[in-house]
């Protein structure tokens, strides 16, 4: 009697792990933007993610957002990607009252270089 209770508990159980590991296949993990080559995307998580996110700061997430990047379609990844070039070119991103706090955000000369030759590659 004992044992016949437990079968369905037992068929029951097995199901759930398969269906936690099937689960774990779909979820997506982190959606980080996956065309963004990964030296140019190690600066711009370091130095603009914190606020360009879902978690961001409002006004900077509603004109870019890297949670959202691989929603954008091609042409505004690209338009995004020329702002991009032109703030950090121009010196205006990250904000300097963020530098301020987190000096380590500062780019260096060769990462400015960097994020312009993805760009201009890019736009070839
Ligand atoms: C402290 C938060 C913060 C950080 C860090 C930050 N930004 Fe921003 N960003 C903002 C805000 C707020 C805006 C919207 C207001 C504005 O345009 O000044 C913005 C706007 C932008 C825009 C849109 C400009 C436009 O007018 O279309 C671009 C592009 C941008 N940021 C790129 C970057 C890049 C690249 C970095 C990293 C190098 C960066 N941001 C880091 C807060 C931030």
């Amino acid at each position: 009697m004992k044992r016949k209770n437990l079968l369905p508990v037992a068929v029951f159980a097995v199901f759930f792990v398969i269906a936690a590991f099937i689960m774990q296949g779909f979820t997506p993990q982190t959606e980080l933007p996956s065309n963004i080559p990964d030296s140019v995307w190690v600066v711009l998580e370091k130095s603009c993610y914190d606020c360009h996110c879902d978690d961001g700061n409002g006004m900077a997430r509603g004109k870019l957002n890297f949670d959202k990047w691989n929603g954008y379609d091609e042409e505004k990844q690209m338009k995004k990607a020329v702002a991009i070039r032109d703030e950090i070119e121009k010196g205006k991103m990250p904000p300097k009252k963020y530098l301020k706090k987190l000096p380590d955000a500062a780019l260096s000369d060769q990462e400015i270089q960097r994020i312009s030759n993805w760009v201009s590659v890019k736009e070839q």
